[in-house]
């Protein structure tokens, strides 16, 4: 099974960025323990801060995985072209989120990825790409 991951603005800063609400372990350390914890999968992770090379990725990889996992971060609250790019591809695009988007500022409240994708996870810290994940391998 081939499962990518997305991650877009600023998460390249996980550990240090906003500790109090995004945790303090870097994505990369994260993605280790899922590698180890789910070793019959094959994943591709992905970050940019472009809005455009998100979507080039969105388009490569969603043809030919099985699922995707998108936190497009703040680009979730302003893409159209983003959504339209989760629209295009066949592959299933489950909506991650690590805050509670809808605990925060109303601005996050607006999505343009999830009338477009499979679900949403939303608020459960690192492991919301974990759920994200037993959400893919059920049938
Ligand atoms: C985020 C929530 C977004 O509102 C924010 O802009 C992010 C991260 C999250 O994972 O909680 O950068 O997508």
């Amino acid at each position: 099974m081939k499962i990518a991951i997305i991650n877009g603005p600023n998460l390249n800063l996980l550990g240090t960025r906003e500790p109090g609400v995004y945790g303090h372990q870097t994505f990369e350390d994260y993605l280790k323990s899922l590698v180890a914890a789910y070793p019959s999968i094959d994943f591709d992770y992905f970050q940019s801060n472009i809005e455009g090379e998100l979507i080039d990725q969105i388009q490569k990889v969603g043809f030919s995985s099985d699922g995707i996992l998108l936190n497009a971060a703040a680009y979730t609250h302003t893409s159209v072209g983003i959504g339209d790019a989760v629209k295009a591809v066949d592959t299933p695009v489950i909506e991650i989120h690590i805050s509670n988007t809808f605990s925060r500022e109303d601005f996050r409240h607006k999505s343009y990825l999830t009338p477009v994708s499979k679900g949403i996870i939303v608020g459960f810290g690192l492991d919301s790409y974990r759920l994200g994940i037993e959400a893919l391998l059920k049938p």
